[in-house]
């Protein structure tokens, strides 16, 4: 790689150690990839911040990265964690875990990271410019900033997003560069989208043939919401790897067709109508009238929008399961002061922080809750759940789970 005088220092060691060592993982993955110089970051978004996937090796990686008062050159936030910081204990998790937990969460921070723990950084502040080279972990939150936003990162591991936040920089390569932004797979939206689970559906069903290649939607109305597309890309990153979509007329490089493909024709043409839908619906939710003791809403992190939904669908009742809404904390914040939160509470339904069914260690409170079969609206969670927990898994809309909840059967 070329590097400028000021990276060869850094990679001399002029800064220290824990520089000189990302330096050396980062012009590493530059040699692999062929990339020929290093691009300054805006932000990282640090994934492996909750103990399910750091293990104590990394969490010790990290802890010694930032000794010597070693300080992220990017502004940082990090992903979801093990567990709801403000009450773990209420929620059931263990001393032990709380505290392998903490220990990870203060070793990010000491060098700068914002201790948020949430997979839609961008619902709360953390949203770059159009154009602007970032270096963000999590796949849903990938697909979103590139994507919608029109930043640009690549899928980045644990070790290469630490590495990235204390460089300030990312070798020039992947999605960083416009040649691999293009489409390369056009899909025909021929069936309505309503709620965020057809989005799910359809991002599921798509992933699955696209793998890690860049599909381009047409058929999506320009009203889609916020909402809507972050259930696609969470879903197309999960039964795929894909980190970057387009929908025509709607995401910020693909103002028309041509430009979406960048003049190219697509690689294939699928067109995706009520059947192909009613496929992914069945793939994540096999059957119907089954009980159900979790209702889990909020994969990604719910929108104060979707918090105001449900609360206006259990106002005035009582769910019979246990009922957990994830968000950010600055967004339960929010719902607290607008009142939204209370209703929820009155109805038995719980806002959960920081953390989520996948990356939580959520094994703790789901044996002392016996919880054994749950309902949810996202994809990406109908996806991982039954793997990771052994449960059936029901996939369905905002009301069907809503109705889950109430009634203590899916159907
Ligand atoms: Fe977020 Fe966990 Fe889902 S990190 S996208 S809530 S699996």
């Amino acid at each position: 790689m070329n590097l400028t005088f000021e990276e060869q220092k850094m990679l001399d060691g002029a800064y220290g150690k824990s520089v000189q060592k990302s330096m050396e993982i980062l012009t590493s993955l530059g040699d692999i990839y062929g990339a020929e110089r290093m691009i300054p970051i805006k932000s990282v978004h640090m994934p492996g911040s909750s103990i399910v996937v750091a293990g104590e090796a990394a969490t010790s990686f990290v802890e010694q990265m930032g000794e010597n008062g070693t300080e992220f050159a990017a502004y940082t936030t990090l992903n979801t964690g093990a567990m709801d910081m403000d009450c773990p204990r209420e929620l059931g998790f263990s001393e032990e875990t709380i505290a392998r937990q903490k220990r990870l969460t203060g070793a990010y921070g000491r060098m700068g990271g914002v201790p948020c723990h949430t997979c839609t950084p961008y619902l709360i502040g953390h949203c770059p410019k159009f154009g602007e080279h970032v270096a963000w972990g999590e796949s849903s939150a990938i697909a979103f900033v590139n994507s919608v936003i029109g930043a640009r990162t690549n899928r980045e591991g644990g070790p290469a997003a630490l590495a990235a936040a204390i460089a300030g920089r990312v070798p020039a390569y992947g999605y960083h560069l416009d040649e691999n932004r293009r489409g390369q797979f056009l899909i025909h939206v021929e069936t309505a989208l309503s709620d965020i689970a057809g989005y799910g559906a359809l991002g599921y069903w798509v992933g699955t043939r696209v793998e890690s290649g860049v599909p381009v939607f047409t058929g999506i109305p320009a009203d889609v919401t916020t909402d809507q597309l972050k259930a696609l890309g969470a879903a197309l990153a999960s039964s795929g790897a894909v980190a970057l979509f387009h929908i025509v007329g709607v995401t910020p490089e693909a103002p028309t067709l041509e430009a979406a493909f960048g003049g190219a024709s697509p690689k294939e043409v699928w067109h995706v109508g009520r059947a192909e839908l009613q496929t992914a619906f069945q793939t994540l939710s096999k059957q119907q009238g089954q009980p159900v003791s979790l209702v889990a809403l909020g994969c990604p992190h719910s929108s104060l929008s979707e918090i105001m939904q449900v609360a206006s669908m259990v106002e005035g009742k009582r769910v019979k399961t246990a009922f957990w809404m994830l968000c950010a904390q600055p967004v339960k914040y929010l719902a607290e002061r607008s009142g939204h939160k209370k209703i929820l509470e009155d109805a038995g339904v719980t806002l959960v922080c920081d953390t989520c069914p996948v990356l939580g260690a959520m094994a703790e409170p789901m044996e002392k809750t016996g919880m054994t079969a749950m309902a949810t609206n996202s994809a990406k969670l109908a996806h991982y759940a039954p793997g990771q927990w052994k449960i059936p898994t029901y996939y369905g809309t905002t009301e069907q789970c809503v109705n889950a909840a109430l009634k203590g059967v899916f159907a």
